[in-house]
């Protein structure tokens, strides 16, 4: 037997625990919610028995998650060779079928061109720097009448109102927009609850705001569709999907809840991050490293899923083929420390794990 060979027949499952709850497995603790400055108590006090790689049952599925930086990038470097995207069920149910982490092979690389000339098509728009100057000043001006600023709330509707300006040229006195934010509001919270489909809970209320958004935005797609026939162009997103003509109007509806989402939830939390740790540590500022580091010491992205097209071996580990969801944890852990000073050595009066954990 070849040294390789030997490697892949010694590889087993990686270890974790015995008894599952039926169905529920590890869920509920693995859920439990915690600080974003601190990995939770789930993750610690796993990894610290069973090593950073480990067998467990979350969402209904036997799952293996890793907190491995390497097996992470291996992961991901090995999308839909070894790995494709596979999110439970609920998460389809709330993001819809043609929801770009959901999709996958020629269907995933159209979606995700459109999204990509978008995002590189807006960095380089003259007014670009110029709108968010002017929506970050207005939200900070509004802020001297008030005693008390909710920052992380202030933030997400600051990102919402600039991608809504963004894909849809839509301004945030429209009264679409507070329609939209107010149903977003409760997708988002439906969307990290326990996906119980019984009328009344969180879950079920933001499966009914995601219909409802689908048909407002249905409503601006239509809307638009009289208008091109003029010579109004916003250059907006929309703009830019309509004239492609390669997405029908469900793709449309998709991809631009998919943009509002990504926008809005992760680049709010990395504000609301960044305002967190500089208070802490002022001097960071200087290291000019302050986004890679928030990122690096937050927790913006809890897990992403994956599942295994076939068995992979990787180190000791094997990665059963199939229905079996392996995902990972820590997205920060794919991202290196940057610099030679980080932030968390400076965020020495900075809050400790015990007491970020409480
Ligand atoms: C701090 C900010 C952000 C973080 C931490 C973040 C994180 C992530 C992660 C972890 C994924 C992978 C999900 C998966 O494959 O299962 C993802 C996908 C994606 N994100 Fe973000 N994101 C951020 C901001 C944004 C923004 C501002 C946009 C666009 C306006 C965006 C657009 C996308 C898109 C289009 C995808 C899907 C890519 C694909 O499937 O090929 N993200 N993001």
């Amino acid at each position: 037997m070849t040294d390789l060979m030997a490697k892949a027949a010694a590889a087993a499952l990686p270890n974790g625990t015995k008894f599952y709850w039926p169905l529920l497995g590890e869920t509920l603790a693995f859920l439990h919610p915690h600080k974003s400055t601190s990995t939770g108590r789930f993750l610690q006090e796993h990894c610290s028995r069973f090593g950073s790689v480990f067998k467990s049952h979350l969402f209904c599925t036997p799952t293996i998650v890793s907190c491995d930086l390497e097996l992470n990038t291996f992961i991901l470097q090995n999308e839909e060779r070894l790995f494709r995207s596979s999110y439970p069920k609920p998460v389809q149910d709330i993001l819809g079928s043609l929801s770009m982490i959901l999709v996958s092979g020629e269907l995933h690389k159209k979606l995700r061109s459109v999204a990509l000339s978008f995002i590189n098509a807006s960095k380089s728009r003259p007014d670009f720097l110029h709108v968010v100057q002017k929506l970050s000043i207005s939200f900070i001006e509004s802020w001297k009448t008030k005693n008390q600023v909710h920052f992380l709330n202030e933030a997400k509707q600051l990102t919402f109102y600039f991608m809504l300006k963004n894909l849809l040229s839509m301004e945030p006195e429209d009264p679409i927009a507070a329609k939209v934010l107010e149903d977003f509001l409760t997708f988002m919270k439906g969307f990290v609850s326990l996906p119980l489909h019984i009328p009344g809970t969180a879950y079920s209320k933001a499966v009914t705001a995601r219909r409802r958004i689908s048909a407002t935005l249905k409503d601006i797609i239509k809307k638009r569709e009289s208008e091109m026939s003029g010579a109004h162009v916003r250059g907006d997103f929309l703009d830019e999907v309509m004239g492609k003509g390669c997405l029908n109007d469900e793709e449309k509806v998709s991809i631009l809840l998919d943009l509002l989402l990504a926008g809005y939830e992760t680049t709010s939390g990395l504000m609301a991050l960044i305002v967190y740790f500089l208070a802490h540590a002022p001097s960071a500022l200087q290291t000019l490293q302050v986004i890679n580091e928030a990122l690096r010491c937050g927790n913006l992205v809890k897990f992403v899923h994956r599942k295994a097209l076939k068995d992979v071996t990787f180190k000791e580990y094997v990665i059963p083929e199939g229905g079996k969801c392996s995902q990972f944890s820590q997205l920060h852990t794919l991202i290196p420390p940057s610099i030679n000073i980080p932030l968390s050595s400076i965020l020495g009066d900075g809050p400790t794990q015990q007491q970020a954990e409480k």
